[in-house]
């Protein structure tokens, strides 16, 4: 697809599509890795006179405007983190979107309110398209995160406007490549997290791409429990036993091993600082449940780790955010980010809690790349094709179907 080293932005009004989705608490972004990421397009675009008019959702405000979550909050911190003031349309279309980007200048910086607030954008709905479309020139998609949504504004403009990746689409898509696409092997996975039912069509499609997964979170308990083992009042979806143990087959078949913890950390009850012990998988006590992987088996998975030269992370190994049930996660991370910091590994980690996990661990900046993905590193992760990207690589070919 074609970059912002292709197109001539001077003096045009150029629509950017990034994620400010941020997550916010009493109405302050307790996280900032998105807007960070965005600002090398956003500089570059306004430092070669482009009007940048942003565009974005936030929430689901399930197609109405919704006071509490307009993007207003967030274009005061857009303007802190860029340096320069930004101004905010009500509307993300129509008279208030227009008339705030006529009175922009070259290099200038606008805000629109957020895409959402309408219906047809979710519904990737062709007029509304065309009134978006309208406002601007040129269309730079740079919500990777966004990728895995057909809406309006991150795919319906990539075929009515001369279309563009931005910086942080081009880095994200380039290192999630390099880790599943061309990964130097043997490749690892590590998939954590609380339900199978969610990691399903990933774990099929990791299977045939990686040489080893290792399990952990509650969904190694469904493993455990598929294997014949006694799990306690662990969270588990004994329903999907069958699969796990299909699964489980699939693998051996397919050359891929699947690990899961040989010793685990279990509680009676789950809150923090709750009295807990170490127990081999294969003895859960009937009235306790598992909450993080064992010291035996954060070192296996180290010594696995040491033998791979790429890893692909998605999910907590344990309820991270309870102590002391972050200690399998913190461990397991920290030994990833030692052995990227001395060049043997390649560490690609996203989705949901894994950024939150890693930071517990102070080791999200140590890693090779921290996408900003959710539910599209997920997709990605299950081989998908992503909506959002493949308008980006052939928007004549999709617009023509
Ligand atoms: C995300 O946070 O994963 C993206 O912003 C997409 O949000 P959505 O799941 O509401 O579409």
């Amino acid at each position: 697809f074609r970059t912002l080293d292709d197109v001539n932005v001077a003096g045009k009004t150029v629509l950017v599509r990034v994620d400010l989705n941020v997550p916010m608490k009493d109405g302050r972004i307790t996280d900032d890795l998105r807007i960070s990421r965005i600002l090398p397009t956003l500089h570059e675009l306004s430092r070669k006179g482009a009007k940048v008019v942003v565009l974005s959702h936030f929430s689901r405000p399930d197609g109405k405007p919704v006071p509490e979550m307009s993007l207003k909050p967030v274009a005061a911190a857009l303007a802190t983190a860029l340096g320069s003031s930004i101004p905010f349309a009500e509307d993300c279309v129509g008279e208030p979107a227009q008339s705030a980007i006529d009175k922009l200048r070259g290099g200038g910086v606008v805000l629109l309110e957020n895409t959402r607030f309408h219906a047809e954008e979710e519904k990737n709905d062709l007029a509304f398209a065309k009134r978006m479309a309208e406002l601007g020139d040129i269309y730079v998609n740079d919500a990777f995160s966004c990728a895995h949504r057909a809406h309006v504004s991150t795919e319906a403009l990539a075929h009515l406007l001369p279309a563009y990746a931005g910086r942080n689409m081009e880095v994200e898509l380039k290192h999630l490549q390099a880790a599943l696409e061309k990964p130097e092997k043997p490749v690892a996975a590590v998939i954590g997290g609380a339900k199978v039912s969610t990691k399903l069509e990933l774990l099929g499609n990791l299977i045939d791409k990686v040489d080893k997964i290792i399990i952990g979170g509650g969904m190694a308990n469904t493993f455990l429990f598929a294997q014949g083992r006694e799990v306690g009042k662990s969270l588990c979806e004994k329903n999907l036993a069958d699969t796990a143990r299909d699964i489980l087959r699939d693998a051996v078949t397919r050359g891929c091993a699947i690990i899961l913890p040989d010793d685990v950390v279990v509680a009676r009850e789950f809150r923090q600082g709750a009295p807990s012990k170490v127990v081999p998988a294969e003895r859960v006590p009937a009235d306790q449940m598992i909450l993080d992987i064992g010291p035996v088996a954060a070192a296996r998975l180290g010594t696995i780790l040491a033998d791979c030269k790429t890893l692909v992370w998605n999910g907590p190994l344990g309820a991270f955010e309870t102590p002391p049930f972050d200690a399998g996660t913190v461990t397991v991370a920290r030994t990833a980010a030692a052995l990227t910091a001395s060049g043997r590994l390649l560490s690609v980690a996203g989705g949901g809690d894994t950024v939150a996990a890693l930071r517990h661990a102070g080791v999200a900046e140590e890693f090779s790349y921290v996408s900003t993905a959710g539910g599209a590193f997920l997709e990605w992760l299950e081989g998908k094709e992503l909506p959002g990207v493949a308008a980006l690589a052939a928007p004549a070919a999709v617009a023509a179907k």
